[in-house]
């Protein structure tokens, strides 16, 4: 925590007065509500949905039954979860008009761009918009999941100069992304990784762009506006964005012995290295512990490009931590493992942050469906900290 003190021309008051308040940068440390969604032990490394630890969710559950639960607060019975995984795939469908607006963005801007501009437009053609009740804000959250999914699907296809394909009513929510993505079914074994990847990356309690929804929608504005301001905030490299960047810098390194040189010299000019790091984590990201699993399957990979990725990730992930995690506390994060294993799907580098609020998004609408049960609207303060009284001058007699 860092304190500020401060003290301002005369007015010296007593200790912690209105001049010199204790200034949290990045709210660090502060807790701002209570909630039910998620456990982040940030000291021991463990992630906990709804009570349910990470790793016995990735290995028993999908991603259909994740969202269930972070929506409802218990995993569904049978009957539940077919309901549910129905209503997802039936609400997959996207609005002519919503396409156009991804076609027409598609090579011109970000696909994060093209995603919040279209998820946003997705409102216009959501009757429930206006009703704030639970129930149409649960039902608002299933078409926001399912139809970020086909957005995200349909940028991919409409980058590539494809067209915009349905979804397939018997395939899984991971199944169908990538058939959406490439127009046509992909192993089993791809999908379940990919359904292990969006699991992980579900819900991960008030991290930035959690927030951000949430400071939109405690204005008592809507749904879509509140998981609009998410996608925007998850862009940035600091946040969401880290995944595309991490993969970048991998293939800058270009051969796996150029790894060690790289990060070494990019330590030293005191650069940051994407994937690395974490506000809450002082230990192992428990997630990036899970795919790492899946990477080091990856090695004997039949392609040349994933195995050199795979082996790049894992030689800088052991300097890494051999020189800032026991040191400094900087260890591996979600991000960092994340783009080997999407590219071995055949998930081209601009889609990983789209994924990414893809996955994000039950965790979204959960919170803020929460946190509307007793709403606060979020205003923090800020110390100003700039002269005052100052003389109005005329524009002819300034300098
Ligand atoms: N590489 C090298 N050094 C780092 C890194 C990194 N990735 N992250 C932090 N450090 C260093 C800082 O330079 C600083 O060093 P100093 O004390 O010598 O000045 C020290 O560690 C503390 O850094 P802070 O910026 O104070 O840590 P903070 O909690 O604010 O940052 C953050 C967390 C933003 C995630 C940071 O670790 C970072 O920039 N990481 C890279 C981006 C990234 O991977 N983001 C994804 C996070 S996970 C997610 O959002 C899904």
């Amino acid at each position: 925590m860092l304190v500020i003190n401060l003290s301002v021309g005369t007015e010296k008051r007593g200790h912690l007065s209105v001049d010199e308040p204790t200034i949290n940068l990045g709210l660090e440390g502060i807790y701002f509500t209570k909630s039910e969604v998620c456990k982040l032990d940030g000291i021991n490394g463990r992630l906990y949905y709804r009570g349910y630890p990470i790793e016995t969710l990735s290995k028993n559950s999908n991603f259909e039954e994740v969202c269930y639960l972070l929506l409802y607060g218990k995993l569904p019975n049978e009957e539940e979860f077919n309901i549910f995984a129905s209503a997802l795939k039936s609400e997959s469908e996207l609005p002519e008009q919503v396409i156009s607006i991804i076609k027409d963005m598609s090579n011109k801007a970000h696909p994060m761009d093209t995603l919040r501009t279209a998820v946003s437009a997705l409102s216009a053609y959501d009757n429930d918009v206006p009703d704030s009740s639970i129930d149409a804000n649960m039902r608002k959250s299933v078409r926001l999941i399912a139809k970020t999914c086909s957005i995200v699907a349909t940028i991919g296809r409409f980058r590539n100069g494809e067209s915009y394909i349905r979804s397939k009513p018997n395939l899984s929510f991971a199944g169908n992304f990538l058939y959406m993505l490439n127009g046509s079914r992909q192993s089993q074994q791809n999908e379940k990784i990919l359904d292990i990847m969006l699991m992980l990356h579900a819900e991960h309690s008030s991290n930035a762009s959690t927030f951000s929804t949430l400071v939109a929608g405690a204005t008592l504005s809507d749904i879509h506006a509140a998981v609009t301001s998410g996608i925007a905030t998850l862009k940035g490299p600091l946040h969401g964005g880290a995944d595309e960047a991490a993969l970048a810098m991998m293939r800058a390194i270009g051969r796996p012995d150029n790894t060690e040189e790289y990060i070494e010299s990019a330590l030293e000019g005191k650069k940051r290295i994407m994937g690395f790091g974490h506000r809450v984590y002082k230990t192992y990201d428990p997630r990036a512990r899970i795919i790492k699993v899946y990477l080091e399957s990856m090695q004997d990979s039949s392609s040349e490009e994933v195995r050199n990725l795979t082996s790049i990730a894992l030689r800088a992930e052991k300097l890494m931590v051999d020189k800032l995690g026991k040191t400094k506390g900087i260890w591996p994060n979600v991000d960092f493992f994340s783009g080997p294993v999407y590219t071995a799907l055949g998930i081209p580098g601009y889609l990983f942050t789209p994924l990414f609020a893809v996955s994000r998004m039950p965790g979204w609408c959960a919170h803020m469906i929460e946190y509307w049960k007793s709403n606060r609207l979020i205003r923090p303060l800020e110390y100003y900290s700039g002269p005052i009284d100052l003389e109005y001058i005329p524009m002819e007699n300034r300098s």
